[in-house]
Parts: C-alpha cells; structure tokens; sequence
C-alpha cells in the first residue's frame, strides 16, 4: 500500500486512518525514513485515531513516551540508540515485549535485532520534495 501525502496535514490524516484500520493494540509499527520525512507526524495521527489527550512529540532523548488513550501506546524513538547494550540499558527488550499496548518503533533502521512476528507492520516514509512524502506500508523501497 502506497500514499503520496502533500503536507504534514495530510500525513497526520493517513496516520488517524490506519490507526481506524489496520492498527490495533497488539501490533508493533516499525517506522523507517531519514530526518524530517514525517515519522512523528503520522504518529501524531495515529494516536489521534486513538484518541489520545497528550501532546505527541518525539522522545529523542527520553527515548520512549507513553500515552493513554483508548489503547495504550508506546512511542519509542531510536535515533539515538546505536548498540545493543543501549537497547539492553534502556529497558526496550521488556518494553517491545509488552503485548498490552500499540508500540510505535521511530529509526527502525537503529533496531539492534529483528523482530520477528506477525504483529509486525512496517512503515517506509521518503522525500519526493518539499512538501511531499511518499508513505509505504509494509513494503520494502
Ligand atoms: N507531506 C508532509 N508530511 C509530513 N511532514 C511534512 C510534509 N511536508 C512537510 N512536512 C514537514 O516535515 C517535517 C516532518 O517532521 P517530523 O517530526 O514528523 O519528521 P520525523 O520523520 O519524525 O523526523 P525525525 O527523524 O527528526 O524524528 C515537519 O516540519 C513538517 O511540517
Ligand atoms: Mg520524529
């Protein structure tokens, strides 16, 4: 599946329709895609799908953010995490395994190990220029 999103308003939109679709709490969405392609900003939308009250940002030096909303979710960014000893200190191995909430992966690419499961859905997001993202949902580039 593949959007070409316009603006960041439009990305924030097909986060809030996955989450009414394809998303529920027991999936890990592993998101992919360079500085600025808009991982957060769908986020945002997903957790508005959610229904969430809180303020969605990116935990790029908590490293991870919980959020109470209809489900719980974890949002977890791992840009800075650059080794499996990080993954290890920072709890993530307990908190990846966590089969009660939506867990949200920033810098899946950083991932120190693969996840496999069928609760897995990956989320490619790339420049085409400015303003325009392409978004692609469990396929590869
Ligand atoms: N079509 C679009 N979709 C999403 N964001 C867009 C779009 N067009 C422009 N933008 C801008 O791109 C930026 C996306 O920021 P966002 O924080 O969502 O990216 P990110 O991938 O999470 O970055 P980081 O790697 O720093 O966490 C915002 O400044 C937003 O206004
Ligand atoms: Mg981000």
């Amino acid at each position: 599946m593949t959007f070409l999103s316009k603006s960041e308003a439009e990305t924030e939109n097909i986060g809030l329709n996955l989450a009414n679709s394809l998303l529920n709490k027991e999936q890990i969405v592993l998101l992919y895609g360079d500085l600025g392609t808009g991982k957060t900003t769908l986020i945002r939308g997903i957790c508005k799908g959610f229904n969430c009250k809180s303020t969605v940002k990116s935990p790029s030096f908590t490293i991870v953010n919980e959020y109470e909303c209809d489900t719980r979710i974890v949002h977890i960014d791992l840009y800075r995490i650059t080794s499996i000893e990080d993954f290890e200190n920072t709890g993530l191995f307990d908190i990846i395994n966590d089969e009660s909430s939506l867990i949200l992966i920033e810098w899946a690419e950083n991932l120190p190990i693969e996840i496999r499961s069928e609760k897995v859905i990956k989320i490619f997001l790339s420049y085409k220029n400015f303003d325009q993202r392409e978004i692609k949902i469990n396929e590869n580039i």
